[in-house]
């Protein structure tokens, strides 16, 4: 029987998540670990993703839904491939799970049933699966899980890699599922009533300048500046969680540059920012000894 096994990465945003729905830029970098998908021709259409659990009726239904709605861009309705997933990246923790999930079926499609799909057509397949899950997605998880490296996203410009070295990072679990949807709407609603949100928004967007360069130029605490900022107007608009919080202060207290949350929050995971490797064995004992996950 013919198999074809697309892979695609993960994420996590540097500076500018949510902003990036409404405007702003977003540093971004793509990372190796993620997931791959195995394509085969089956009688009927399935998914299996024993990594994660997935046997809520809900959630079923909405990647049937998804899947529809990517068959219908790659113009493969209707297609009877069963798909089976590795996934060494947790669901709901802003690491881009589903654009990676989305991604990775993407590939196999295209590659079992040799269709003639460019980047342009694969991305938009791609956006149309995950906005089933999330709400007015900006896209930049899509085009960050499609490579690794850093980069610049934004809406209208689209992505640009950076050529810089990925900075040391540490990944936290906050124990909770993160809630992207509910999130940005919140995010979106804030924005709408609040005379003072757009000066939040345009922090957001200085600090992802501010960032960019401080990457470029290799200023690592100028770049963990950014991220406590941003990690501030993130809270502003009320995006963290009171576990999150704990974790961007356990890190700071265990020396790190920066801390904040990744991705869309209300749960999910935190970054760290090392201000060197040196440090990474001493701030795991301490992440596991306040009872929460260090997952990369
Ligand atoms: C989610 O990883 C990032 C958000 O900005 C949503 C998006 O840009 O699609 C919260």
């Amino acid at each position: 029987m013919t198999a074809y096994t697309g892979h695609a990465g993960s994420k996590v945003i540097l500076l500018g998540e949510h902003g990036v729905v409404h405007g702003t830029d977003a540093l971004v970098v793509g990372l190796q670990t993620g997931l791959s998908a195995t394509a085969t021709q089956a009688d009927e259409f399935s998914v299996s993703i024993p990594d994660w659990s997935l046997s809520n009726r809900d959630i079923l239904q909405k990647l049937c839904e998804a899947f529809g709605r990517m068959f219908d861009i790659l113009e493969c309705r209707g297609a009877r491939i069963a798909f089976k997933v590795n996934a060494d990246i947790p669901s709901r923790a802003g690491l881009g799970a589903s654009a990676s999930l989305g991604m990775a079926c993407a590939r196999a499609t295209c590659g079992l049933l040799n269709l003639d799909a460019d980047e342009e057509l694969i991305f938009n397949a791609v956006l149309s699966f995950e906005n089933v899950f999330h709400h007015n997605s900006s896209g930049v998880d899509i085009r960050a899980v499609a490579r690794t490296g850093c980069g610049v996203y934004h809406r209208k410009r689209g992505y640009q890699p950076l050529a810089a070295p990925i900075p040391s990072l540490m990944v936290i679990h906050s124990g909770a599922p993160g809630a992207t949807r509910d999130t940005v709407l919140k995010f979106e609603r804030r924005l709408q009533t609040h005379r003072l949100a757009s000066s939040q928004l345009k922090r957001i967007q200085d600090m992802v300048r501010v960032g960019v360069d401080a990457l470029m130029s290799k200023d690592t605490a100028a770049l963990g500046k950014a991220m406590n900022e941003v990690q501030d107007a993130l809270c502003w608009f009320d995006m963290s969680t009171d576990a999150l919080d704990h974790i961007c202060q356990l890190a700071l207290n265990a020396g790190a540059l920066g801390a904040k949350l990744t991705g869309g929050g209300g749960g999910g995971c935190a970054i760290a920012l090392l201000a060197e490797e040196g440090q990474r064995e001493e701030m795991k004992r301490k992440f596991a000894d306040a009872g929460y996950r260090v997952v990369m």
